[in-house]
């Protein structure tokens, strides 16, 4: 370390020197201005060789092995203990398993997303006060982190629309992560999953979306289920609904006690051309939900927060 010292202490009157040059003759200036910084460069080289030495020769080893519990005694034996799989992508898979079973192809949303996709794909005309309901986040280059699902809805359309051609319906689900600019608390997250759907066919009607609604629900909480719908709005269907299920009496829910599950309704003609899909030969209806919701209720868990808390308290449950 001394040596260390020495050097740093040799440096500091070099550049004290460097005021000298102002007493030279203007042609002695630039050699030496050249032969003091050759002294700095070679003097600045050999600090940084002594220190990483000294780094290499004083540093204590980490024990990366050693027993980090704070309050309890080291055990004689402690078994390691393995990572399991979080319990919302758990949740997702029994539910992608689901809409596959109901014959849905599955597509996984983007992380990062653009305007288009967001919102005009979607038929929120420009300026209109619908895109302040999705208060989300931007990059500094103008992509969006989507604040919902439906952000895929006109890459399905497009990619699934030789089906129609066939004779065959456009089903599709895109299960994603998506983010909010939320105030958090027990019920809102800035972070959280979504599951979409679309269907497209020639011929499908409201009564088949509520169909299959119900039955996914149905199949995801193992039970019969009564439904309810309200109106709503959204600027991609039309009309749009709210979709609610009545809590079942074993999750802890009393008669009329009816919960908001997903928004949903017939694709708007202009998101279907978009696509380039004609809207006075198919029709077509889309719903997205909140998959953290869906596993609260399923779980009786009363805040959202834990599932991106990273308590293991709480992972260990499951
Ligand atoms: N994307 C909407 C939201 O997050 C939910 C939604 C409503 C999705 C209607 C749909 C739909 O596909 O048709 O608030």
């Amino acid at each position: 370390m001394d040596n260390i010292e020495n050097l740093k202490a040799e440096l500091k009157k070099l550049n004290s020197e460097a005021a000298k040059v102002r007493d030279l003759p203007p042609e002695k200036r630039a050699d030496f201005g050249r032969e003091l910084n050759a002294k700095k460069q070679a003097i600045i080289a050999a600090i940084c060789e002594a220190e990483k030495a000294a780094l290499d020769t004083e540093a204590e080893p980490i024990d990366v092995t050693a027993w980090c519990g704070v309050n309890e005694p080291m055990p004689e034996f402690y078994p390691a203990e393995l990572g399991s799989k979080h319990p919302l992508m758990t949740e997702l898979d029994r539910v992608i398993d689901i809409y596959q079973m109901m014959g849905f192809d599955v597509v996984e949303s983007r992380q990062l997303d653009d305007e288009y996709h967001m919102f005009d794909s979607l038929n929120f005309a420009k300026e209109h006060p619908a895109r302040d309901g999705y208060d989300t986040f931007r990059t500094e280059e103008g992509l969006i982190p989507p604040a919902h699902t439906s952000t895929m809805q006109h890459r399905v359309l497009k990619q699934f629309k030789d089906n129609l051609a066939a004779g065959k319906p456009i089903a599709a689900v895109m299960p994603g992560r998506v983010f909010r600019n939320e105030d958090v608390d027990a019920t809102h997250e800035h972070t959280f999953y979504q599951c979409e759907g679309v269907y497209v066919s020639e011929d499908c009607t409201m009564g088949d979306m509520l169909g299959i609604l119900r039955e996914f629900f149905e199949k995801y909480y193992e039970q019969k289920l009564n439904i309810r719908t309200q109106p709503g709005y959204f600027p991609f269907t039309e009309p749009s609904l709210e979709f609610m299920i009545e809590k079942p009496k074993s999750l802890g829910g009393k008669k009329g006690d009816f919960l908001e599950m997903l928004g949903c309704g017939m694709i708007h003609p202009n998101v279907l051309k978009m696509a380039g899909i004609d809207p006075t030969r198919y029709h077509g209806f889309a719903w997205g939900g909140g998959i953290d919701r869906l596993v609260m209720l399923r779980y009786g868990l009363n805040d959202i927060r834990y599932f991106e808390s990273g308590n293991l308290n709480f992972l260990r449950e499951f």
